[in-house]
């Protein structure tokens, strides 16, 4: 089999785990870096043996001897580069969001269907070790039907700044940073139902609270205190089989410690998918907590990745489809979109 060439457009903090476990594959060929920064993209290039370096991502698209990319880029770029990169031939890797808007996933979608080419979107909770062993408890029925989500993901303290808090840039703030991560996982394991309606409400009560010391948090690789980001997230969705997911999301929030939080109820078991997988069940008119006995009961970052990416590079050798394609962009933008339109209306958003 022939190595698949990579070039990785976006060189900041999550780049990292994407060429970690490129590097690790061996049907990869680390081929080329692009960032905006040309001494970040230089040193990535150094430490992982990439042989090209590039400022512009149209010039790194050129390369015929590249034949897929990793987009790790501000959000604004994701749908941009997308398109360009297949309309080059390439395969791709968005991170997540796919990108800011419906319409522009809609773009996305219709490219992906004329290119033959695979769009993979960075779901990478969707690839984590919990997520893919419950999914073959779910797939048998274990659940029965899955009637009720419940997502938390709540920083006390963690506006990363920069391109992160800049609303032109990102798109919004903890919803569409964490939010998106959350809500798809359990509208993935619950079976992608179709969207009905959406209550949301945004808050920008706090500020980024960079005032705030002795307390670390993740920050954007160019870090600034600019602000125009929600800092706290809710939403009920409902779904046209019935089913209801209930999320809350925080960039900060005045809350005695961060929570973290992913729990699915069917009407024959439930689950808590995070903070440690537990399925619950009923036997002989007894409630069981099952511990699964895995490695891991939590996500872990480092094996997310390389799941994913080996998936995708499988993907891009032909033997396997995506299990998170663009389509799942366009469902996911419906709802991050329909939550913000609903709370700057004060309305139910209806599809
Ligand atoms: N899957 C996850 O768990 C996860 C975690 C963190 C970030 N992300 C996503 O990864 C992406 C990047 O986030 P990050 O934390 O690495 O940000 P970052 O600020 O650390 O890095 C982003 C890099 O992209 C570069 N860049 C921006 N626009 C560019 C363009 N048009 N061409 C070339 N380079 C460009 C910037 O110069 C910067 O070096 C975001 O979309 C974010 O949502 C995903």
């Amino acid at each position: 089999m022939s190595k698949v060439r990579i070039g990785v457009i976006g060189a900041g903090s999550i780049s990292e785990l994407h060429l970690k476990a490129f590097a690790n594959n061996p049907e990869v060929e680390l081929a080329a870096i692009c960032d905006l920064n040309e001494e970040r993209a230089k040193t990535k290039a150094e430490a992982y043996g990439a042989g090209k370096v590039y400022t512009d991502y149209k010039q790194l698209l050129a390369d015929p001897d590249i034949d897929a990319v990793s987009v790790c880029t501000w959000n604004d770029s994701h749908a941009a580069i997308s398109i360009a990169a297949l309309e080059a031939g390439k395969h791709v890797l968005c991170e997540k969001p796919l990108c800011k808007t419906v319409e522009e996933a809609l773009q996305v979608e219709a490219v992906v269907g004329r290119s033959g080419k695979t769009l993979q979107i960075g779901y990478v909770r969707r690839y984590g070790t919990n997520v893919r062993v419950l999914k073959k408890f779910i797939d048998a029925g274990e659940l029965g039907e899955i009637y009720y989500a419940k997502a938390t993901c709540l920083r006390r303290l963690g506006n990363p700044g920069g391109w992160f808090s800049d609303i032109e840039r990102s798109g919004g703030g903890p919803l569409i940073d964490l939010g998106v991560h959350i809500i798809d996982l359990c509208w993935y394991l619950m079976g992608k139902p179709k969207v009905k309606s959406i209550s949301g409400n945004a808050y920008r009560k706090l500020g980024n609270r960079s005032h705030i010391q002795y307390l670390d948090y993740y920050k954007a690789a160019d870090y600034n205190e600019h602000n125009t980001v929600e800092d706290l997230a809710n939403a009920l969705i409902r779904f046209e089989n019935g089913a209801s997911l209930l999320v809350d999301v925080s960039f900060t929030l005045q809350a005695k410690k961060d929570e973290f939080a992913v729990k699915l109820y069917g009407d024959k078991g439930g689950v808590e998918v995070e903070p440690e997988l537990t399925i619950v069940t009923e036997r002989h008119d007894t409630i069981l907590n099952v511990t699964p006995q895995i490695d891991l009961l939590t996500f872990d970052f480092e094996r997310g990745f390389q799941n994913e990416i080996d998936h995708f590079i499988a993907c891009c050798q032909g033997r396997e489809q995506t299990i998170s394609p663009v389509q799942d962009g366009v469902e996911m933008m419906k709802m991050l979109c329909g939550i913000y339109e609903s709370a700057q209306s004060g309305e139910e958003v209806r599809f």
